[in-house]
């Protein structure tokens, strides 16, 4: 598995994720279709300018067309403070199988080495059984139950944080 950037070809695996009413269950409902070519530019402008990253999970390194999902980090406000956030997405034929977690775990060693991205947070919705998973599996500590708005949406969600400076599993 590697991680390498969002580019503008990849419309069609936001598409798979983003528009897909079982991937999108969680996440307040699938988002209309009409917005992926312009969320996907935003987000391969924001990996050019390197102020956030959205990386795409490759299972074979020989086909890196070929795409298991998405891991992302962030910076914005919550509660007026700035903080980090990392997210991910791994598409039905590839679930189950440690994608989102071992991503997961690439992008927090990404992030140490970088150094300016601090504390991770993340924010699974309660229902979100094998999202809390990854946290718990990847040593994320359970900070509370938090409201949060996503994507225009308001959901229920558990907050957890790491320190991508210390050892994690
Ligand atoms: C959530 C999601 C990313 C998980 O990805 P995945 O690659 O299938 O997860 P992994 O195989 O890496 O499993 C991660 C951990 O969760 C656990 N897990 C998986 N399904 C679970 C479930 N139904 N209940 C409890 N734990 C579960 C796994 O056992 C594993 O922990 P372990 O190593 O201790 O056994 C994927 O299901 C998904 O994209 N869902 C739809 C979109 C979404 O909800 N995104 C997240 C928004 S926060």
């Amino acid at each position: 598995m590697l991680l390498r950037n969002v580019v503008l070809a990849d419309v069609d695996a936001y598409i798979r994720m983003r528009c897909d009413p079982a991937m999108m269950k969680d996440l307040g409902g699938p988002l209309p279709r009409e917005g992926m070519e312009e969320k996907v530019g935003r987000d391969v402008r924001l990996a050019a300018e390197d102020t956030a990253w959205t990386k795409m999970i490759i299972p074979e390194a020989a086909d890196p067309s070929v795409v298991a999902g998405t891991v992302s980090l962030w910076s914005h406000e919550v509660d007026d403070q700035y903080i980090s956030e990392v997210g991910w997405m791994v598409l039905p034929a590839f679930q189950g199988q440690g994608y989102g977690k071992r991503a997961v775990r690439a992008l927090l060693e990404m992030a140490n080495e970088d150094g300016r991205w601090g504390l991770i947070h993340a924010f699974p919705a309660t229902s979100n059984l094998p999202s809390n998973g990854i946290c718990r599996a990847v040593g994320f500590t359970f900070v509370g139950e938090q409201s949060l708005e996503f994507a225009g949406r308001v959901l229920d969600t558990h907050h957890w944080v790491i320190d991508p400076g210390t050892e994690w599993t």
